[in-house]
Order: structure tokens, then sequence, then C-alpha cells
């Protein structure tokens, strides 16, 4: 016997029927122009270093460096975003080298400006590559608190320095009272009009992050960083934060982590009008990676679900170690 039900002339099947018709009406999907990709580097010429916890990862010395960046974008890919990871012996309790104007973070900028004018340089603007302290800010010796506006004088610092080098999007991901606002004023003050921030809003004190402080070496020596990177049972403290930011100046917002915030990003998208970016971090790379790697998943596929996940959820831009690597698929 056949079995009936309650209405058969609704088939939601005949949508999905061939490939022509599914992607007829798909809904979201997946453009190299959407992807940003992270790269770390170091200062030692020749060096490509893998990092342990994120297979296919590497830290780059400047020269293969501007190889990487060169390859990606014959690939398609429009923006990377830049991370320094600096020997120990470089890292002191005020950050010293962040506000080095010839560090060679700011060479690295100033390097792929030049020889690759159109690829879109994004910055990371926080302590904690350079702190011996492995905190986003200033740590105050006797209380260990992490100290907020000490700390905004140094973002500003950075901020001017990083855009001189020629940097098109600066990444404030240190989750400081006020920082976009300092980092704004300080831009138009020296003339830096056109110089963007995308704001690191919601960004939540998560396990996630553990490969990237591996890659730099970055971990906290001391504590954790809850009292200001937000908790990760809160969405209106986001909301707020978000808010602040497009205040303040910021021209995007970003949720970080992302496949485990993809509620937040949905509601970022909703409440804003500006537009806001995932951070597909270190952790839910590995993840992927280490799965793959035994077999357990299908690694491509599960990449480029996680990707149409972000856009579905509302992201207008996805920064993910995946990029490359999805780029060739896309
Ligand atoms: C620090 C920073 C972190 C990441 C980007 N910037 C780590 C942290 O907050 O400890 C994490 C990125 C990732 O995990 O991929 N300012």
């Amino acid at each position: 016997m056949m079995t009936e039900f309650d209405r058969p002339h609704i088939r939601p099947r005949r949508n999905r029927k061939n490939s022509a018709i599914r992607s007829m009406v798909q809904e979201s999907s997946l453009t190299k122009s959407d992807l940003i990709m992270p790269l770390f580097v170091v200062d030692k010429k020749g060096v490509k270093q893998e990092i342990k916890s994120m297979p296919g990862q590497f830290r780059f010395g400047p020269d293969l460096l501007l190889k990487e960046v060169k390859e990606i974008h014959q690939l398609g890919i429009s923006c990377v975003c830049l991370f320094p990871a600096l020997e120990d012996r470089n890292k002191d309790s005020k950050a010293t080298e962040a506000m080095n104007p010839h560090g060679f973070y700011p060479q690295a900028i100033k390097m792929i400006k030049h020889e690759i004018p159109d690829m879109q340089v994004m910055t990371d603007i926080a302590l904690d590559p350079y702190s011996s302290d492995g905190h986003d800010g200033l740590v105050d010796k006797k209380s260990g608190k992490v100290l907020n506006d000490e700390t905004l004088d140094v973002l500003a610092e950075m901020a001017i320095i990083q855009s001189r080098a020629g940097a098109d999007i600066l990444g404030p991901s240190d989750m400081m009272d006020g920082r976009i606002g300092v980092i704004r004023q300080a831009l138009d003050s020296e003339g830096f009009y056109d110089t963007s921030i995308m704001s690191y809003s919601a960004k939540y004190a998560s396990a996630f992050y553990g490969p990237f402080r591996d890659a730099l070496e970055s971990a906290p020596k001391k504590g954790d960083k809850k009292t200001y990177q937000m908790n990760p049972a809160n969405i209106k403290e986001a909301l707020l934060e978000a808010e602040l930011d497009t205040d303040e100046g910021a021209d995007m917002l970003m949720v970080k982590p992302g496949l485990a915030y993809l509620d937040v990003i949905s509601a970022l998208k909703d409440e804003s009008l500006l537009p806001v970016a995932a951070y597909n971090v270190s952790g839910e790379y590995a993840m992927v990676k280490a799965a793959a790697q035994n077999g357990w998943i299908d690694g491509e596929k599960v990449m480029l679900e996680t990707l149409l996940s972000f856009k579905r959820a509302g992201a207008d831009v996805i920064l993910s170690y995946f990029s490359k690597e999805a780029a060739c698929l896309i």
C-alpha cells in the first residue's frame, strides 16, 4: 500500500530535482571576493616553517611571504591579513617593537603594497604578538590588571605606523574600550582618511584560538583574556559592542570565532548597516584538517560547507586559513 500525505500538490523536492534547478534557487553562495587570507610573518629571510597545529599554514620570511602573496593574488583573492610572529627575545612588557616604524611588520606591509599595489593588506592592531605578558594590552605590574586607556596610546601609534606603511584595512583585535574612536581620530589627524577599520567588535574569550597562539607563541603568561574578550554566553553584549564601534567610526564589523557564533553573525547582520565579517579561526581550521587527515571526513567538502555557512548566516566577508585552498575550488 502506498502512503498518502497531507498536501501532495506541494513538493519542495521539485526545487531540488537536478543541479540546474538547485543552482537556480540557491540562496547564498561563496565567491573569491568574499575571502581574506591570514598569513604569519617572521623576521628571517628564507623561512617557511609549518605551524604544527595548523597543517598547511606557515610562518613566512619576508621574501617567501611575497611569493605566497603573489600566488594568492593570482588565485583571485584580493586581501591578505598579516600577523607578525616575534621571537621571545624581541618581546617586552611595553610591547616596544609594536611601535617600531622600521620593524619587519611595517616593512612587510610596504613590500607587498609596492610589489602588488592592488592587493589589499589588512593588519592586526593588538599588543599580544609583541608583549612578554602575552596579553593584548599593557599589564599593570602590581595588580596584574590589563590596562585599557594606557593601551589606547600604543594602539593609535601602531595604526599610524601601519597606515604609513600602506595598510588598506586596520584590524583592532584587542577588545579594549574606546579603541575605534581613538584610532579613527589618530588616523584622521594624520590625513589617513582613506584607511579603513575592520573592528573585531564581537570577539569572544575562546578556546578556538589555541593554534594561533602556537603560531605566535603568544599565549598569556598569566591568567586569561576574560576581562577584555567577551563571554561566549552573550549575544546582547555583541550588539552593544557593535553599536559602540559603529558610533566610533568602524567601517566593518567582525565576529570571531565564526562557526560556534553563527547566531551572532546573523544578529549583527540584522541590526547593523555595516558589512559584517566572520573570522573562521585557527581552531576551526585545525579541527577540519585533523579529521580530514584521519580520513574521518572529506576535508574539501567540509571546508566549502563551512565557508558557505558564514555566507548563509549573513557574513559579507570571511577571514579564513582555508581561503587559498578554497579559491582553487571556486
Ligand atoms: C590576538 C588575536 C588572536 C587571534 C587573532 N588576533 C588570538 C587571541 O586573542 O588570543 C586569533 C585568530 C585565530 O585563532 O585564528 N589579538
